[in-house]
């Protein structure tokens, strides 16, 4: 009995010195392990002739030990915890983190101001689908199946018949198909896809705005070489409005078109002298365009001697870049935000 009483003592002292798990655990064990203290009455048991209440105390004390052992070990917990959430107090006067707000990427931005000149202009949007049959791609614009000007415009081909398209010229055969023997006035905003090998100003896929008009002959306004120049001269001033650029005419070849132009703007890199990006030549070509082939009205159903019409195919990616001074056309799809947020 006095060894209990010596082991209860001792359990006091120690307990009440116990701050931390680490001196919490080495109690435990001192005191209930399997070499502890407690245990250790055991070994007495075969000296002791009543076994039974001898055992019957071994128990009490632990159980009298162990509720106190209960106590401080929440107590202890407890303080963990509070210093824990002291800790990890939130601090509901920072200011909150914003979400970065969404931004219309450049190239999206320069195909809607586009869109926006010509329809000031009166022009009406068509889409059209970016899978295209050969036929509204090529064959209606007079390009038919051996047509060597086919192999400027190799693409993707979904079967022998269906195509990504090469250009938006494809929505003019569509809409004149649909319209035939009415006068129209439409762009068509669209993806295009052309097998190219990517460098700073190609990409196998691009934007092209497309634009047509179509006018009967007996009106007395036309739509013709003329009205051709006026418009995309009005165009090109509007959309590099401030700047200091040249509109260049060159003679041109495209089988839905006859006459045809192609339209060169002042190279912004170089400002005209020759540069890598306008291989010296000291512009960038921006767009091709014409005088509505007769075949074209005629395959759409038209009665080509009675209409007449100018239509265009605007490339959006070049007016980005010389517009912006980009010097790679890839900027425009990777996405980084540190390009992005320039605009
Ligand atoms: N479709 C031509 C191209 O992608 C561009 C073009 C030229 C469109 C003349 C036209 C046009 O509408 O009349 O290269």
């Amino acid at each position: 009995m006095k060894k209990f009483e010596e082991i209860r003592e001792q359990f006091k002292l120690k307990i009440n010195n116990v701050n931390n798990h680490q001196s919490l655990k080495e109690l435990k064990v001192e005191f209930f392990g399997k070499k502890g203290l407690i245990t250790g009455l055991m070994s007495e048991m075969k000296n002791i002739e009543d076994k039974k209440s001898y055992g019957q105390a071994i128990n009490d004390l632990k159980c009298e030990l162990m509720a106190q052992y209960n106590i401080v070990e929440q107590e202890i917990n407890e303080v963990l915890l509070n210093e824990q959430l002291k800790k990890d107090a939130i601090d509901v006067t920072l200011p909150g983190r914003k979400n970065k707000p969404a931004k219309q990427n450049i190239l999206l931005k320069t195909a809607r101001e586009i869109e926006m000149i010509f329809i000031e202009m009166g022009y009406e949007i068509a889409i059209g689908p970016e899978v295209e049959t050969d036929f509204y791609n090529f064959e209606a614009l007079n390009l038919d199946k051996n047509h060597p000007a086919r192999d400027m415009q190799d693409t993707f081909y979904i079967n022998e018949h269906l195509l990504l398209r090469t250009h938006t010229s494809g929505i003019q055969s569509r809409t004149l198909q649909a319209n035939a023997n009415k006068d129209l006035k439409i762009i068509c905003p669209g993806k295009v896809y052309r097998r190219d090998d990517d460098d700073a100003t190609h990409s196998h896929q691009f934007m092209q705005i497309e634009g047509l008009v179509v006018i009967n002959k007996k009106q007395n306004i036309s739509a013709s070489m003329r009205e051709l120049k006026t418009t995309l001269s009005i165009f090109a001033n509007k959309i590099f409005a401030g700047e200091d650029l040249e509109v260049r005419f060159r003679q041109s070849f495209f089988p839905f078109t006859e006459p045809s132009v192609e339209v060169d703007i002042t190279c912004s890199r170089c400002k005209g002298s020759g540069c890598n990006f306008c291989k010296q030549t000291g512009f960038i070509e921006v767009l091709g365009a014409g005088v509505i082939h007769k075949n074209v009205l005629k395959i759409a159903g038209y009665d080509e001697d009675e209409y007449v019409g100018f239509a265009f195919g605007i490339g959006v990616e070049r007016i980005a870049l010389l517009k912006h001074n980009i010097d790679d056309i890839r900027h425009l799809y990777i996405n980084d935000e540190r390009f992005n947020k320039q605009f």
